[in-house]
């Protein structure tokens, strides 16, 4: 099969030099990001045959602002293909990064620039969607903050980019999947790190007013979260404005975040100088731990969180529940799996999952049709089923929606674009189909997704 030969998608533009005329606006960032591979001490020895956008750290935190345009070119310089992935910004659907769908490949040697007009302000993150197994698993997994156009009050900001590495005494990389993980809650890494740290601590001022942005960036695990040592408040989840009161989590019931998933808190740091916040998870069978600290500098600022502003709501359109229309979609085991068709995007090899009792066939998939088709600004509600009694964190690619409710619990009416599926939960969502374009919709486990459980919706 040649690369080239066909777009799934329509409407796709021409990649590399589909942009080429368009000059950033003199507001605007432009940003390089170099695909290659790196090396990094994970543990007591260095970590080879890593893959980042530097030879020796993670990828970066990449900065934009609400509404201001931002260029960023993908260069791969790797062998394999790649394609880059914003997950949460709701651009344009040929800046969405997902081969065949919106884009072809980036093969070694090729770039493409991405440019968009982040609607939204709020903490994303940014991942490949081709060979997103491997790449994501050897590294490939960087956080996105979008500012508002003015700080809410804080003094300085942390982010904590969460995930696990599968690896070997020696440090060397296990194998990022296994059938028997794939076909159950998949394989889980060995190595728990915050922005590849076993042992991150970073400094802040006493009694200062922190932003901490929190991303489970790992490609299985659901992190299960509580901070200690310091007053907080959960000030947005999945990029948008809390509008509600949550309760702060706890050792005891701490929150429950998906691969994908982001949670923004307000800290105030501690007044002792040497004091420390800790956020803590906690892993099967062990106590809680800290996966980061912020230790308190200096002399008390003696800040308090009432002195901060209100995040403003990010201009997403409520859905009109009178005049929804009803989707439904099932989560569950495949029936069968055909051969997978993943053109250059890596293949696990096997299916397992299902949207709809159909399995996804591959991202090079051919003859695969939406599995829905909304009218542009029209309002609907898709009702989840997961069938299986695994846990599914489902995301939906260039719209947010809205949980309405749900068989096993009492939901939160929380914007979101990826929502964590219990064991046999059925939950409706509501959304406004506003954005026009083929939107992947799939379980942001990898393994998941890899091996069947991903489709697309088109919005036209
Ligand atoms: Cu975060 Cu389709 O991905
Ligand atoms: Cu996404
Ligand atoms: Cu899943």
């Amino acid at each position: 099969m040649k690369r080239r030969e066909f777009l799934l998608g329509s409407g796709a533009a021409a990649g590399v030099a589909g942009l080429g005329g368009l000059s950033m606006a003199a507001t605007g960032s432009a940003e390089e990001l170099v695909l290659q591979p790196a090396s990094y001490r994970l543990r007591d020895q260095l970590t080879t045959g890593m893959v980042s956008l530097s030879p020796d750290a993670p990828p970066q935190v990449l900065y934009g602002k609400q509404g201001q345009r931002m260029r960023l070119t993908v260069r791969n310089t790797l062998p394999d293909y790649t394609a880059m992935h914003w997950h949460g910004l709701r651009i344009a659907n040929e800046m969405d990064g997902v081969p065949y769908l919106t884009q072809m490949p980036i093969g070694e040697g090729e770039s493409f620039a991405y440019e968009f007009t982040p609607p939204d302000a709020g903490t994303y993150w940014y991942h490949p969607h081709c060979m997103t197994m491997d790449q994501m698993a050897h590294g490939l997994t960087g956080v996105m903050v979008i500012a508002e156009p003015e700080n809410p009050g804080f003094d300085s900001e942390q982010v904590i980019n969460l995930r696990d590495f599968r690896l070997d005494e020696e440090g060397a990389f296990l194998p990022a999947y296994t059938a028997r993980g794939a076909a159950r809650s998949g394989t889980f890494g060995n190595i728990q790190t915050a922005n590849w740290l076993t042992k991150a601590v970073y400094d802040h001022a006493a009694g200062s007013l922190v932003r901490l942005r929190v991303v489970n960036t790992d490609t299985t695990r659901i992190y299960k979260l509580h901070l200690e040592g310091a007053e907080a408040r959960i000030i947005a989840w999945d990029g948008h404005p809390v509008e509600v009161d949550l309760a702060l989590p706890t050792a005891d019931a701490p929150l429950w975040m998906g691969p994908g998933q982001r949670v923004d808190l307000a800290v105030r740091m501690p007044d002792g100088e040497g004091q420390s916040a800790a956020l803590m998870a906690k892993f099967p069978g062990q106590k809680p731990r800290a996966m980061a600290r912020l230790r308190a500098t200096g002399q008390s600022e003696s800040r308090t969180l009432e002195e901060l502003h209100p995040l403003p709501a990010n201009p997403v359109q409520r859905p009109n529940l009178d005049q929804a229309k009803l989707h439904e979609f099932v989560f569950g085991w495949t029936p069968e799996g055909g051969a997978p068709n993943d053109g250059f995007c890596g293949s696990l090899g096997y299916s397992f999952w299902s949207i709809n009792r159909t399995p996804w066939p591959g991202d090079a998939a051919q003859g695969t049709g939406p599995l829905a088709v909304l009218k542009q600004g029209k309002s609907y509600v898709l009702r989840m089923r997961n069938e299986s009694p695994n846990l599914h964190p489902i995301h939906l690619h260039g719209l947010a929606f809205v949980p309405l409710k749900s068989n096993l619990r009492k939901l939160p009416p929380l914007m979101t674009d990826t929502f964590l599926l219990l064991k046999d939960e059925v939950v409706e969502i509501a959304l406004v189909a506003d954005n026009p374009g083929d939107w992947a919709f799939h379980c942001h486990v990898i393994e998941h997704q890899k091996t069947g459980l991903a489709g697309f919706i088109r919005v036209v």
